[in-house]
């Protein structure tokens, strides 16, 4: 299948923040899937969070992991060589304090062989960006402008929902030039220890991903689909290919695995598998093509 130009194996990746070559690579070839979304990287080296920075909860988990990353060039003389020369397709999440930031990450990997880039304007976990650009419509745009004025390569815009009205982020990004959307990064959450009165995590607050909050993501992303006419790559929760399957009926062309890949490491390829078996029955297959008559120009 084709996502803005790039040629996917399949319509499964694996979304930000879960996957590390060295690691999961042990479990399944990167290159098996549609595409690998790689871990937000920064301008320079950042430390992330203190730590606790992750918590169970039910159906799901918090994580404030905060960007922790090892900066660009690092990142593009190691994670993004070592998947290429594997044969992976993959899409570089993009992080930054500032705007100026976000454009300089943009401009180094425009210089590089990675395939795509997800400008991450959603990460609830950290003080400066993230989510801070991800919530107003008009700051989403002007960021995008500003690496659409940079970079040629594919550019999806990963949108927050921690919004009253994702549309109005998913349209201001499709205006400002973004080939594709991806939805949703997690949703801002908190525990308290009952035993110390304590919030569990250092940061305080943590983002809420997993089943959790599948339907919500469904919800998001169906109500996207109807306002833009570019490509939508879902994610939330998605355990198995059935699940996968219901974020291609709401409106979505592809899907990323994440907290699923941190139970089991090899569920990006599971999900792949599960789909592909799902689409090759005849009656399943007609009812994703009568929803996706509905929005033909992203499935052109
Ligand atoms: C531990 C962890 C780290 C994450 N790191 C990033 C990141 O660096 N950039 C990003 O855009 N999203 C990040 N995310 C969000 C996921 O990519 C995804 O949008 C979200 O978790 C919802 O999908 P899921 O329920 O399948 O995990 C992270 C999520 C988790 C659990």
């Amino acid at each position: 299948m084709n996502i803005c130009g790039v040629e996917w194996k399949n319509p499964v990746a694996t979304a930000a923040g879960v996957f590390v070559c060295a690691e999961s690579s042990k479990y399944f070839d990167p290159a098996a899937l549609g595409a690998v979304t790689t871990k937000g990287v920064s301008a320079e080296p950042w430390a992330g969070n203190p730590t606790p920075r992750i918590a169970e909860t039910p159906s799901g988990m918090l994580n404030a992991v905060g960007l922790e990353n090892p900066g660009v060039d690092a990142y593009i003389a190691g994670e993004l060589r070592t998947l290429k020369e594997r044969g992976a397709t993959v899409v570089a999440n993009a992080a930054g304090h500032s705007e100026d930031e976000y454009v300089e990450v943009c401009r180094r990997l425009d210089a590089t062989d990675v395939d795509m880039i997800e400008l991450n304007v959603s990460c609830p976990n950290i003080r400066e960006g993230g989510m801070a650009f991800g919530t107003d419509a008009r700051t989403v745009e002007r960021l995008t402008k500003k690496v659409r004025s940079i970079t040629d390569k594919p550019l999806i815009v990963k949108l927050s929902p921690n919004v009253t009205d994702i549309t109005e982020c998913a349209v201001a990004a499709e205006r400002a030039g973004a080939d594709a959307l991806s939805l949703i990064n997690t949703m801002l959450g908190m525990r308290i220890d009952r035993g110390t009165g304590k919030p569990v995590l250092a940061n305080l607050t943590g983002g809420l991903s997993g089943p959790a909050i599948r339907p919500i993501a469904v919800r998001m992303v169906y109500e996207t689909a109807r306002s833009v006419s570019i490509p939508i790559i879902g994610m939330g929760g998605i355990m198995t290919g059935d699940d996968a399957l219901e974020f291609l009926l709401a409106g979505a062309s592809a899907v990323e695995v994440g907290t699923a890949a941190l139970i089991d490491p090899s569920a990006p390829v599971r999900v792949s598998r599960e789909l592909n078996e799902l689409l090759s029955d005849p009656l399943i297959a007609e009812v994703l093509d009568e929803a996706r008559r509905k929005r033909p120009k992203a499935f052109c």
